[in-house]
């Protein structure tokens, strides 16, 4: 009987960890979005010393996402620019498919590396905060 009590308060902390994570945090996320890595895949592809999220995403996540080495145009990352792509018809992040394989693109482009559940969630809640 102890042990499984044991277990269902073991269950319900990861279920508030699970809930604390999935909710993200908005500041950690800005720092994340905000930091640049030097010498990465695509510092050496566009010719600068760094990139962060926030080289092609905008340090004002309310203007244009612009790609730092084409310089091509792709909307805006904050939840309230309501950008809607017109290629999925999706508000960001709301279409899952393309915000993995976005996610799994740039962490590895940025990161060398794909990002983690925390690091994923932090960056969506700063956007969404946004
Ligand atoms: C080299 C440029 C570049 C960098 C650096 C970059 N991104 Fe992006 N990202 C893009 C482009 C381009 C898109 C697609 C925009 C569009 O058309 O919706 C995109 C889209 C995304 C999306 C999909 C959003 C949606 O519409 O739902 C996510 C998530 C994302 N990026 C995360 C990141 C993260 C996290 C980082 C930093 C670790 C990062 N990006 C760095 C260029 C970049």
């Amino acid at each position: 009987m102890k042990s499984v009590k044991l277990l269902v308060c073991a269950l319900a902390l990861v279920a508030v960890a699970g809930t604390a994570q999935a909710a993200g945090d908005a500041a950690a996320g800005k720092a994340f979005y905000d930091k640049e890595h030097a010498g990465n895949k695509y510092a050496t592809s566009a010719g600068v010393a760094a990139v962060g999220c926030v080289s092609c995403h905008g340090a004002n996540p309310k203007s244009e996402t612009k790609h730092i080495k084409t310089g091509k145009m792709s909307g805006p990352m904050a939840a309230s620019a309501g950008w809607v792509d017109p290629k999925t018809g999706s508000k960001r992040f709301a279409n899952a498919k393309k915000v993995a394989k976005w996610f799994k693109r740039n962490c590895k482009g940025v990161l060398g590396r794909e990002c983690t559940a925390t690091e994923k969630a932090n960056f969506i809640a700063y956007l969404k905060s946004q």
